[in-house]
């Protein structure tokens, strides 16, 4: 038995372990070096023996690296998995993915995501771990969310003091959302995406000029052209924030409609989100029930007219019925409790 401790460039350190003296080669290493920011180790795949194992592993799963060379793959493996994680091996794929169990040394049951791939070592049929804790990934997740609640915090700010006129319909439209998606029964996790998504899907306004925006008789084509550009500059404006929900796609689709009629794109139905289908109807819904510079507010029945004329054509059918419920309702009102 053979063991060998190999210094890396920089902090990390791989130990190789086997008893036929296999090694590594350079590309390997390379291989490793990259996955080895978080916990990662390598098993032998046919006798399942933990043959490499880095520094962060280490410390996340709590043995000595001496007792880790020790054990095989299925004392790491939580056994209510182990089913599982064989059946994946059976086909010894390139590589797989896996949310799963596993157990520390002190017999913990650890949440973690572990992507598994087969490395070619020597004449081995190695296969590298990378293990993410999956608490972990939930608070990077949160403090994404964080991150992004203050971005469109401080858009949101400098638009209501440019265009307090968009700001307040973009409120009454996510408060409009809300309760739709919860009478839809859609998920909390993707209705919380699309409520973001209703509360700056006029976002883009900012790129027309206020003249235009805040103009009271009817706009010229070349006027009118520049306010449908909105969907697509609010896209550009957002596509950059790594946000965990697509943003930026509700965005650049509210204005789509089921036949293609809409813009930018003409997009049919099946081409965009629910969550923008959503909002499209609670957009046209307030729109029509709110004072605009150019018109007095329309009304509810007309509102609500429009949509059920466009039920399964233009808007759809779904959020429509959710729309008509929840207007209909005594439950609701507006936040600004103007109806
Ligand atoms: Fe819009």
């Amino acid at each position: 038995m053979s063991t060998w401790l190999v210094p890396l460039p920089q902090t990390r350190r791989w130990q190789m372990h086997d008893q036929s003296g296999a090694h590594l080669t350079d590309e390997g290493f390379a291989l490793l070096f990259e996955f080895s920011r978080g916990p990662s180790f390598a098993y032998d795949l046919k006798t399942l023996r933990i043959v490499m194992v880095n520094d962060a592993a280490i410390a996340y799963y709590g043995y000595s690296r001496e007792e880790f060379l020790k054990l095989d793959l299925s004392e790491i493996v939580d056994s209510a998995f182990w089913d599982a994680v064989q059946l994946q091996l059976s086909s010894k794929p390139l590589l797989f993915n896996m949310d799963l169990s596993h157990t520390d040394s002190a017999g913990r049951k650890r949440q973690v995501h572990t992507i598994d791939r087969a490395l070619s070592i020597a004449s081995h049929e190695i296969r590298a771990v990378q293990v993410q804790d999956l608490n972990e990934i939930d608070d990077l997740r949160q403090a994404a969310r964080r991150q992004l609640d203050a971005v469109l915090n401080t858009v949101l700010s400098m638009m209501r003091m440019r265009d307090p006129f968009t700001d307040r319909h973009q409120f009454r439209v996510a408060a409009l959302v809300t309760a739709m998606l919860r009478e839809m029964g859609i998920p909390s996790e993707e209705s919380t995406g699309i409520v973001v998504g209703a509360t700056v899907h006029d976002i883009g306004k900012q790129s027309v000029p206020s003249e235009i925006l805040s103009f009271a008789g009817r706009l010229s084509p070349a006027a009118m052209e520049l306010v449908r550009g909105h969907s697509q500059a609010g896209f550009d404006l957002i596509e950059a924030i790594d946000a965990p929900w697509p943003i930026a796609q509700m965005i650049v689709e509210h204005h789509e409609r089921l036949d293609g009629s809409g813009y930018p794109h003409g997009l049919r139905s099946d081409a965009t989100l629910l969550g923008s289908r959503v909002i499209a109807v609670a957009d046209t819904a307030e729109a029509m029930m709110s004072h605009r510079p150019y018109r007095a507010a329309l009304g509810q029945e007309p509102a609500l007219a429009e949509l059920d004329a466009g039920r399964g054509l233009r808007y759809d059918d779904e959020a429509v019925t959710a729309c008509f419920t929840v207007i209909r309702s005594n439950d609701f009102h507006f936040p600004d409790g103007v109806l």
